[in-house]
């Protein structure tokens, strides 16, 4: 590094102090990445005392970030503590008062995530891999070849949409309210997709009482292999109070949306950042499984969760107080060269490319992470049936959100074999 552009960086000027790395704009222009190596290296656990979500720590090291996360009985993510993100859950007008397991302790989190968490099981997913090829053969032969089109809204959104749709067995004509929903659940007004906190809790009023009424639907039906049936009759889900109910769809209605979109953009844009592992995947489609874990860990689509501590503790030498928000942040972990090789670059044959940190860890370690990598899959093989390459013809927009970190549209052009 040059003196000129140490003098230009602003993550190598400010002063330790003052480094609050919660602005989403940071993650917008993508330039949160110095300042997360700054901190891996001078101050791996770092306390901001001032943000515009009060003060928090930043645990940047992959190490570190798996100390917390296997530590449930110190590190909680109880919603009435603040949850699962920088932006507390429950709090003033940002508040929601919904319940979900992600946000719940043992032993309450464990009994409800048992009772959903066969719609993902790998008995499931034999069933589901067929219907995910055919939508997404039928989404890929919709497109031009060789005229710019936007990537994340005709297949990214598409996809992830009718994957979500199946899984809840929601009516196929409304899919796309799952991902209105989706975007709303998860937004502030500074993001522009909602203009007040008002707004969100309308929208997400409306979301309840369209699940209300497929709720009512299937209590009256037999028992059937999707999301909302399963919740409506497992016993340990069954007579959730209503806001419960509600928060769990909206948590897989998130979990299972914005993640997975961002993943598949996530992925055009590295391969086109990397010509070379294109050229590689291109001789080798057998790679393709080797390069999904490769392509969430570059990706990271969510940039950190959080806890709040509830009781004095240590992490990495630095000691935490009761009640003090603690954030993960994967993204910088997944960068860390003590535990990744060379974790700037983007190896699509990374020997043991499953060891990194988008999924979490823990209690709470991703319950969709098999269907998600089985969606990924399942696109780059119908896409390489198709096309030789799917090229980025311009510059990407990324999602203001220092959470979901993805991209609102990427221009591509697509090229026959
Ligand atoms: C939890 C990431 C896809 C459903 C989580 C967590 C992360 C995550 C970081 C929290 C882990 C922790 O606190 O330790 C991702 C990524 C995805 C993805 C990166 C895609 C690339 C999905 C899909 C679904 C899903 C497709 C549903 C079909 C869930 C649920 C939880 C969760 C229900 C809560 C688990 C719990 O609290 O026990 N995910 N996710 N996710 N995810 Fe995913």
């Amino acid at each position: 590094m040059t003196t000129d552009t140490l003098v230009r960086d602003p993550a190598s000027t400010v002063p330790l102090s003052q480094m609050d790395v919660s602005d989403p704009k940071l993650f917008q222009s993508d330039t949160i990445g110095s300042y997360f190596a700054r901190l891996r290296r001078e101050d791996p656990v770092h306390y901001c005392p001032e943000s515009a979500y009060g003060p928090y720590w930043s645990v940047t090291k992959f190490k570190d970030i798996m100390q917390v996360e296997v530590n449930h009985q110190t590190f909680s993510s109880e919603a009435k503590l603040g949850g699962i993100a920088l932006q507390d859950m429950q709090s003033g007008e940002a508040s929601l008062e919904l319940e979900m397991f992600i946000a719940m302790d043992p032993p309450k989190h464990d009994a409800q995530r048992k009772a959903v968490s066969p719609v993902v099981a790998p008995s499931n997913l034999v069933l589901l891999e067929p219907i995910i090829r055919e939508r997404a053969g039928l989404i890929l032969d919709s497109l031009p070849i060789g005229e710019e089109i936007d990537w994340v809204d005709r297949v990214s959104i598409e996809l992830t949409t009718m994957t979500l749709a199946t899984l809840f067995d929601f009516p196929w004509e409304e899919r796309r309210k799952l991902t209105r929903w989706s975007d709303v659940a998860t937004a502030t007004p500074e993001t522009g997709v909602v203009s007040s906190f008002e707004q969100r809790r309308e929208e997400l009023l409306e979301c309840a009482q369209y699940f209300k009424g497929l709720w009512d639907q299937r209590v009256n039906e037999p028992p059937k292999s999707d999301l909302i049936s399963m919740m409506v009759h497992s016993p340990a889900t069954r007579d959730m109070p209503y806001l419960e109910f509600l928060g769990n769809l909206i948590l897989l209605i998130v979990g299972g949306n914005d993640t997975t979109r961002n993943s598949i953009s996530g992925g055009v844009l590295a391969l086109n950042q990397n010509p070379a592992e294109y050229r590689k995947l291109m001789a080798d489609p057998g790679l393709i499984p080797k390069m999904i874990p490769e392509i969430i860990r570059w990706q990271t689509p969510l940039t950190h969760m959080r806890r709040t501590a509830l009781m004095d503790a240590e992490i990495g030498g630095r000691k935490i107080r009761k009640g003090d928000k603690v954030v993960m942040w994967y993204l910088s972990g997944n960068r860390d060269d003590e535990v990744i090789d060379r974790p700037n670059e983007f190896i699509i044959d990374r020997p043991n490319s499953r060891h990194h940190l988008s999924f979490g860890f823990g209690v709470h370690r991703c319950m969709g992470n098999r269907v998600a990598e089985l969606q990924l899959r399942i696109i780059w093989e119908e896409i390489l049936k198709r096309f030789s390459k799917v090229e980025v013809v311009g510059a990407p927009e990324r999602t203001l959100s220092n959470f979901i970190r993805g991209f609102t549209h990427l221009p591509v052009k697509l090229h026959a074999h």
